[in-house]
């Protein structure tokens, strides 16, 4: 796709190294993964709910408390889905993306959880649902899916698989 930003462009920036990694690469791929596939049954474009996939859990800080994580800490003062929204935002603008589309994904990631929200009932567009569901799939019990972890050359094969599926799909997308 001619103009379209990749996976690996935003995998290969030090913003996305820094932050993604905080939380879990191997988490935050296999959550594009899971939002690619759901994206088709939901009528939503595959490459905005993989990239928001990837990007969902960029806000994290890290809760450390004499090198154990402090959830405590955590549940109290986290705002990762905000902080997300705007990291992610910040770094699709900057490679290039379309301000509107940017302005989607940065939503889906603010509203990938509710943790940080105002309670209230909220009606999740598509992709949000999308991105929300995808997170869900991935999510292991006592927070294990931030711990996951793959080699390096791995992450950058699976990233240019599924920048190579979502070619694909907008490729035929255009011909029908
Ligand atoms: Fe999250
Ligand atoms: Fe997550």
């Amino acid at each position: 796709m001619v103009g379209r930003v990749t996976l690996i462009e935003i995998y290969e920036h030090a913003i996305t190294q820094k932050y993604v990694r905080r939380s879990g690469m191997a988490h935050a791929i296999s959550v594009a993964y899971h939002a690619f596939r759901l994206a088709e049954n939901y009528g939503v474009n595959p490459d905005w709910a993989a990239k928001a996939g990837l990007l969902h859990d960029i806000g994290h800080y890290e809760w450390y408390q004499d090198g154990e994580w402090d959830y405590e800490q955590y549940r109290n003062h986290d705002i990762h889905p905000i902080k997300g929204a705007e990291r992610a935002h910040k770094l699709l603008v900057r490679l290039g993306e379309d301000r509107k589309v940017a302005k989607e994904i940065s939503l889906a990631v603010l509203f990938h959880t509710e943790s940080a929200l105002p309670e209230g009932e909220y009606k999740l567009t598509p992709l949000q649902m999308v991105v929300h569901l995808a997170d869900e799939k991935d999510k292991q019990p006592g927070d294990g899916h931030h711990y996951r972890n793959i080699d390096r050359q791995k992450e950058i094969r699976l990233i240019k698989q599924l920048d190579q599926q979502i070619n694909q799909f907008l490729i035929e997308s255009t011909m029908t």
